[in-house]
């Protein structure tokens, strides 16, 4: 029996890898003109990295994470859950705080976890994330919002919601939690099985469930907004205030719940009513704190990921069309197959993008792949051509044809396709 991928985990294939490839242009463009540069971390880290991150009770660290010994047997490896760990682990590896106070990275690529397949969520999915690093300003917490905002704008996706929240920190958050545990216990019956078990390590979880009895149960729930320290409610007003100054549409979500533990303060999501139960295209947060207890310098950070098949999900139809031939090569005898082989290969390398058949297959059939590939240009090529030189150039769009010397094609082509 043929050799089937692993469930969960997708090829990308020619004709949708385009719309992957103007994603990708995408963020280089905006995310360039915002300061932000790449950077690329391994696929596999130590698994105590994670651990130490997003949190031994999360559900990633729990039960989703691809986790196994390598051949020493003494090495426990993760392939990465998501992105912000293993780019704060190469942060402070690489001492980048002391080439640059501020740090703006950027990257791209496969995450693994180990979840239920369903439209919109994967075990092989990719993100595209973004991170500052050495600023507390709320100031940046806007900026980078508003650079999410402008890439969903250049992309062509408007029909998603930006909602934001705010965790609190160490300061606040404790006295909040305790709240909130003491508010489930008192509705502890009306619970889930799964709520009544995990309330007291992760109470915001149960904020976040599912369950109509859960629902029910948490409709009154204290507020983390009502119980931010000074200093969070500060920084949270501020980050509104700038929200608005740049005129970025967004609503309060006191709601909102990370399934990692790195978060304080101002949390995110993009949302949508467009791809079912997996609703958040894009989310993140600040994580002031997390640097430092990884054993980096004691600097604020905050950053966000997109789920890029979620963003190719909701683009569907509007897809971006494939790359099509220049120019298609009909032949007729080997010498004039010969010809075109050579003339094709100047063509390519002049940045000509040009096709021909390699079969040996009849000029109808040979015009009708041309057609297939939707050929900007095309000519047939056979004995009569080589002797005069000359080819009939047909433009397989205006449905005309000209007269041309096949001495000089490569620039008269370039000079077609450049003015196409
Ligand atoms: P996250 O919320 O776990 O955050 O994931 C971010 C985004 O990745 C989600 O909103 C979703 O679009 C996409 N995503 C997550 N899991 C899957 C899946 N199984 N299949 C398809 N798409 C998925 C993070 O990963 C944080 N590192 C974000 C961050 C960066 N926070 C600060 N900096």
């Amino acid at each position: 029996m043929a050799i089937s991928a692993i469930k969960g985990m997708n090829d990308i294939l020619p004709g949708d890898v385009e719309t992957w490839q103007f994603l990708e242009q995408k963020v280089r463009e905006v995310f360039g003109a915002y300061g932000f540069n790449e950077i690329r971390t391994p696929i596999v880290e130590k698994t105590e990295l994670f651990c130490r991150s997003i949190g031994e009770a999360t559900d990633i660290v729990e039960k989703e994470m691809y986790t196994f010994a390598d051949k020493s047997e003494k090495n426990s490896l993760t392939m990465r859950p998501e992105g912000t760990a293993p780019v704060m682990r190469s942060f402070i590896q690489n001492r980048l705080h002391t080439l640059d106070p501020v740090n703006k990275l950027y990257y791209m690529g496969p995450m693994f976890r180990y979840e239920r397949p369903q439209k919109g969520r994967y075990r092989q999915f990719h993100q595209i994330g973004a991170e500052v690093l050495g600023v507390e300003n709320p100031m940046i917490d806007a900026q980078l919002l508003a650079m999410l905002h402008h890439y969903f704008c250049e992309i062509g996706i408007d029909s998603v919601q930006l909602q934001v929240n705010s965790l609190g920190c160490p300061e606040c958050r404790p006295a909040y939690r305790q709240t909130l545990i003491s508010y489930l216990e008192s509705r502890i019956d009306t619970l889930c099985g799964d709520c009544q078990r995990r309330y007291q390590t992760n109470p915001l979880r149960v904020l976040d469930c599912k369950v109509p009895g859960c629902k029910e149960a948490t409709r009154e729930a204290p507020s983390v907004l009502d119980h931010l320290c000074g200093g969070c409610e500060e920084h949270f007003a501020a980050v509104k205030k700038h929200l608005s100054g740049l005129e970025i549409p967004f609503v309060i979500n006191a709601r909102m719940v990370r399934g990692l533990d790195y978060y304080v303060r101002t949390t995110f999501e993009l949302v949508t009513d467009q791809l079912g139960s997996q609703n958040a295209v894009a989310a993140g947060g600040r994580y002031d704190g997390l640097v430092e207890s990884l054993d980096g310098p004691a600097l604020p950070g905050i950053g966000f990921a997109i789920g890029v098949e979620r963003l190719v999900l909701m683009k569907g139809e509007a897809k971006v069309p494939a790359k099509r031939p220049d120019i298609f090569f009909a032949t007729m005898g080997d010498e004039a197959t010969e010809k075109a082989f050579v003339l094709m290969s100047q063509l390519q390398r002049a940045g000509i993008s040009a096709e021909m058949d390699y079969q040996g297959k009849s000029l109808k059939s040979q015009m009708r792949r041309a057609n297939k590939l939707a050929a900007r240009y095309s000519l047939v090529l056979g004995e009569q051509e080589l002797e005069s030189g000359e080819v009939e150039l047909k433009d397989m769009d205006q449905s005309s044809q000209q007269k041309v010397a096949l001495v000089g094609l490569v620039s008269l082509m370039g000079q077609l396709c450049s003015s196409a």
